[in-house]
C-alpha cells in the first residue's frame, strides 16, 4: 500500500511584500509514491526544495498545484495527523521549560492519556540518549540534546509515518549512529520512514531507496542496492546527478 502519494506537485513562494512581484519556486511538477514500511531519503544540495517538499506533505504549506495524499487521503484530516510524527530541521521548544514539561505538554497534544504520560516519556528519553537530563531547562541543553529531544517528541506518539528533517545534524558521531538505530528499529516495527540529511554515509545506510531533488525538481529516485552496484558510494553517484562535472 501506498503510504504518500505525490501527483504533479508544484509549490511556488511569492514575495510578503504585495509591492514585490517575486516568485520563488519551491518544487516543480514532483510525482513521487512511498510504500508502507519504506524508509526514503530525500537528498539535494541547500535550497534544493527538500523541507518544502516535506512540508506540504505535512500539510504545512498548501501545495500550488497538484496533490498530495498521505494514508490514502487529506493529512489535514485528524485521524491522519495523530499518527504521523515530525523533526523539523529547527526544532525550537521554550528555553524555560525543562525536557520532561515539553515532553509532557506534546502527550497532551497527542491525547496520550494521563497515566501513560510518565512511562511514554521515560521510554523515548532513553531511546534518545537524554534519560537523567530530563529536569534540566533546555537553556541549559546542548545544539545535539535539542536535535535529540525534538527527536523524542517526533516518536512521542508511536507514529506510523515519521517526517524526520536533519535529524542528524548538530548530533555527535555516536550521535548519529544512535538516529540510525531508532530509524532501523522503527521500522522493523512496520513504520515508515521519510527523511532527508545531507549526510550520505547515514543515508546509504538506513534507506530502501533515495530520491535526489534539483532545483525544486526530483531528478532521481533509485533503490540504494542498484545504485551500490555501479557507485562504491551514495555520495559518488550524488555528485554524478547534481555535479555532473565535478566528477
Ligand atoms: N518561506 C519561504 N518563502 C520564500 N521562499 C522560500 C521559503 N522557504 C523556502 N524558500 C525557497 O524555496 C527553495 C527551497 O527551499 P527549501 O527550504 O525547501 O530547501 P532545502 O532543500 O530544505 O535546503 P536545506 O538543505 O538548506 O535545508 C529555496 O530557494 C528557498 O529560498
Ligand atoms: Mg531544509
Amino acid at each position: 500500500m501506498d503510504i504518500i502519494e505525490i501527483k504533479n506537485l508544484t509549490k511556488i513562494y511569492k514575495a510578503k511584500e504585495f509591492w514585490k512581484n517575486d516568485i520563488i519556486p519551491g518544487v516543480e511538477n514532483i510525482n513521487l509514491t512511498i510504500a508502507k514500511g519504506e524508509v526514503f531519503g530525500l537528498l539535494g544540495l541547500n535550497g534544493a526544495g527538500k523541507t518544502t517538499l516535506m512540508k506540504v506533505l505535512l500539510g504545512l504549506l498548501k501545495p500550488t498545484s497538484g496533490s498530495v495524499k498521505v494514508f490514502g487521503g487529506d493529512i489535514n484530516e485528524r485521524k491522519n495527523r495523530k499518527k504521523i510524527g515530525y523533526l523539523s530541521e529547527l526544532p525550537y521548544f521554550p528555553k524555560y521549560l525543562t525536557a520532561n514539561e515539553i515532553l509532557d505538554y506534546f502527550c497532551d497534544l497527542f491525547d496520550i492519556p494521563v497515566k501513560e504520560k510518565a512511562e511514554r516519556i521515560k521510554s523515548v528519553l532513553k531511546l534518545v540518549r537524554l534519560e537523567g537530563k530530563e529536569n534540566i531547562k533546555l537553556k541549559n541543553f546542548s545544539k545535539g540534546m535539542q536535535e535529540r529531544l525534538g527527536l523524542a517528541q517526533a516518536i512521542l506518539n508511536d507514529p506510523e509515518l515519521l517526517f524526520l528533517d536533519e535529524p542528524m545534524s548538530g548530533l555527535d558521531p555516536l550521535g548519529y549512529k544512535e538516529t540510525r538505530d531508532i530509524i532501523i528499529a522503527l521500522n522493523k516495527q512496520g513504520k515508515t520512514i521519510f527523511f532527508n540529511s545531507h549526510i550520505l554515509s547515514e543515508v546509504e545506510k538506513v534507506c530502501d531507496r533515495v530520491g535526489i531533488i534539483k532545483d525544486g525538481r526530483l531528478v532521481a529516485v533509485r533503490k540504494i542496492n542498484e545504485i551500490k552496484k555501479t557507485y562504491a558510494t551514495l555520495e559518488q553517484y550524488f555528485v554524478s546527478v547534481v555535479a555532473p562535472s565535478a566528477r
